[in-house]
C-alpha cells in the first residue's frame, strides 16, 4: 500500500472521523444508560424507604418481633424480594434486619451517619459486601423535628452492572469491528472514485508529440473529475494545434527558401557549364542576389515573426502623428504605383491624430498594406489610403481616461481596386505563408509573411485588423489602433 497515496489518505481521514464519531456515541451511550440505571435503582430504593420509613414511625417493637419481612408481608402485604433493610436506633446501633441480613450487617459510612444525624439521606455504592456490589440508602425518620430511626435499605447492583459490563463488550468489540469495515468501504470508495484519475494519468502517458491526437475519455458523470478532464484535453488540443502550426511552418519555411536555393543553384551550374562573356556573367550574378535578396528578406521576416513569439521583440513606443508617417510611406511607395500606372490616392485627412507606438514597426505595418494593394491590382486601378479618428466616450479629455480604456481610436482603410480575395480566403490570408495564388505571388515577390507581420504589429499595439474584399472588385483593410491619451 502507498502511504502517500491520495486513497490512502482518504480512506485514513474517512476512518479516523468516523471512530471519532463512534467513540463519542457510545461514550455518550454508556454514560447515559449507566446515570438513568442508577437514578432508577436510587428512586426504587427511595419509595421503598419512604414506605418502610412510614411504617417504622410506628413503634420499632413492631419490627423487633421477629423479622422485618415477615411484619412487612403482614402489614403492607410487601415482599421484599432482592432488598436487604436495616434499622439503627438514633444513636447509630444497628436493630432488626431483614431476613438476608441475617448473618451480616449493611455497612454504614461516616458521612451518611453524619448526614442522617443533620436529616438527609445518603445513596452510597458499596463493593466490598459480600453478596456483591450493594447500592444502600441511608435514611432518616424524623419524629417531631429530630431523628428517631435510621433506615437503610439496599439493593444489589448486580444487574445494573452486568447490564453496563454487556454493553460496555458490546461497545468495545463492535466499534472497532465497523472502523474495519469502514476502512475495507473507505478504500473500496476511494478506488472508485479515484479511477478515473489512474485513466488520467495512463492516458497522459501515453500521450506524446506523435499522438497529439488522442484524448482522455470523458465520464458521462459530470462530477470535478470530469471537469478536470475536459481541461486537460482542451490543453492537448491547443498543444496538438500549435505543434500541427508549428509543424507546418518549418515545412513552409523549408519549402520557401528550398525554391530560391534551388534556382540559385540552377543558375549557377548552368553558367559554369561553359565558358561565359562578363557580360553573361553579370546577367547570372544580378539575378542570383535577386534571389539572395529574396532569401534574405524571408529569413528577416521569419526571424522578426519568431522573436515576436517568443515576446523577445521590445517595441519602442513613443507619439507618433499617423498623418505624418503615412505620407512619408506614400510619398516613398508612389514611384512603385507609377511604374505600375495605378492612383495611389490618399484622402485629405486631418493632422493631429497620435497613436503611442513604435514607430518603424508601424511604418512597416503601412508599407506592407500598400505595397499588398499595388501588388494585387492591375494597371489603371486605385489603391487609396485614409485615415481617421474616432473619439471615445471620454473624448474631450483624455487624462482622466485610464490606460485600458482608449480615448478613441484612429482608423487606417487601405482600399484597392484590385483582383480581391474570395470569402474562404480573407481568414487565411493572415496566416503565415499564407498566398492564395502562390505562382502569381511568387512572382510578384512575396512568400505570404507580409501579413503575419501586419496582424502581429497591430496587436503588439491593442489595436484589430480585418479585411473586406469582392474577388474582381477590391478589397480593403482597415487597421484600428487606439489614440494615444496624450
Ligand atoms: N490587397 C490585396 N488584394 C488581393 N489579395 C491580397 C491583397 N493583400 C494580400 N492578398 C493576398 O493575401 C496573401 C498574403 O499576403 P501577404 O502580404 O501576407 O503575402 P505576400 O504579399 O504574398 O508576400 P509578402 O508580403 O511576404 O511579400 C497574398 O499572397 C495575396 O494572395
Ligand atoms: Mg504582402
Amino acid at each position: 500500500m502507498n502511504f502517500r497515496s491520495l486513497r490512502f489518505k482518504l480512506t485514513v481521514w474517512y476512518v479516523f472521523i468516523l471512530g471519532v464519531l463512534l467513540i463519542a456515541f457510545s461514550t455518550f451511550l454508556y454514560l447515559t444508560l449507566e446515570k438513568s440505571l442508577y437514578r432508577s435503582a436510587d428512586n426504587k430504593l427511595r419509595s421503598f424507604a419512604d414506605l418502610i420509613g412510614s411504617e417504622s414511625a410506628s413503634p420499632l417493637s413492631k419490627f423487633s418481633l421477629g423479622s422485618i419481612d415477615k411484619t412487612l408481608e403482614a402489614t403492607l402485604n410487601l415482599k421484599p424480594v432482592g432488598k436487604f433493610i436495616q434499622v439503627l436506633d438514633e444513636s447509630g446501633k444497628i436493630g432488626p434486619r431483614s431476613d438476608n441480613l441475617r448473618n451480616v450487617q449493611l455497612p454504614i459510612s461516616l458521612t451518611a451517619l453524619k448526614n442522617a444525624a443533620k436529616g438527609q439521606p445518603t445513596f452510597e455504592t458499596n463493593r466490598s459486601f459480600e453478596g456483591g456490589p450493594l447500592r444502600i440508602l441511608t435514611f432518616p425518620v424524623m419524629e417531631d423535628d429530630r431523628v428517631a430511626r435510621i433506615v437503610q435499605v439496599a439493593s444489589s447492583l448486580e444487574d445494573v452492572e452486568d447490564a453496563l459490563n454487556k454493553l460496555f463488550i458490546i461497545l468495545v468489540v463492535s466499534v472497532p469491528l465497523a472502523l474495519l469495515v469502514a476502512s475495507v468501504g473507505g478504500q473500496f470508495l476511494a478506488s472508485k472514485a479515484l479511477r478515473p484519475v489512474d485513466e488520467i494519468s495512463q492516458t497522459a502517458r501515453m500521450i506524446t508529440f506523435e499522438n497529439l491526437n488522442q484524448r482522455i475519455r470523458v465520464p458521462k458523470v459530470r462530477d470535478e473529475l470530469s471537469r478536470l478532464i475536459e481541461t486537460l484535453n482542451e490543453m492537448i488540443s491547443r498543444l496538438d494545434r500549435s505543434f500541427q502550426q508549428t509543424k507546418q511552418f518549418t515545412s513552409d519555411a523549408s519549402h520557401e527558401l528550398k525554391t530560391p536555393l534551388t534556382i540559385l543553384k540552377g543558375e549557377v551550374e548552368v553558367a559554369l557549364r561553359k565558358e561565359r562573356t562578363p557580360l553573361e556573367y553579370e546577367q547570372t550574378l544580378k539575378s542570383n542576389l535577386e534571389e539572395i535578396d529574396r532569401m534574405s528578406q524571408i529569413v528577416n521576416d521569419l526571424l522578426l515573426l519568431s522573436k515576436a513569439d517568443s515576446g523577445e521583440l521590445r517595441l519602442t513606443k513613443q507619439e507618433i502623428n499617423l498623418g505624418e508617417v503615412l505620407s512619408n510611406v506614400i510619398g516613398q511607395l508612389s514611384r512603385l504605383a507609377q511604374v505600375k500606372n495605378l492612383h495611389l490616392e490618399t484622402s485629405n485627412h486631418q493632422d493631429g491624430i497620435y497613436v503611442f507606438g513604435d514607430v518603424l514597426r508601424i511604418r512597416e505595418l503601412f508599407v506592407n498594406l500598400i505595397e499588398n494593394g499595388i501588388k494585387y491590382t492591375e494597371p489603371g486601378g486605385f489603391v487609396r489610403v485614409t485615415l481617421s479618428e474616432e473619439k471615445g466616450p471620454h473624448g474631450e479629455s483624455p487624462s482622466t481616461v485610464a490606460q485600458d480604456s482608449p480615448s478613441g481610436f484612429a482608423t487606417i482603410v487601405v482600399a484597392d481596386s484590385g483582383i480581391g480575395i474570395a470569402k474562404e480566403d480573407q481568414e487565411r490570408i493572415f496566416d503565415r505563408f499564407f498566398r492564395v495564388d502562390k505562382a502569381r505571388s511568387r512572382e510578384q515577390g512575396g512568400s505570404g509573411l507580409g501579413l503575419s507581420i501586419c496582424r502581429w504589429i497591430v496587436e503588439a499595439h491593442q489595436g484589430e485588423i480585418w479585411v473586406e474584399s469582392t474577388p474582381g472588385t477590391g478589397s480593403s483593410f482597415t487597421v484600428r489602433l487606439p489614440l494615444s491619451p496624450h
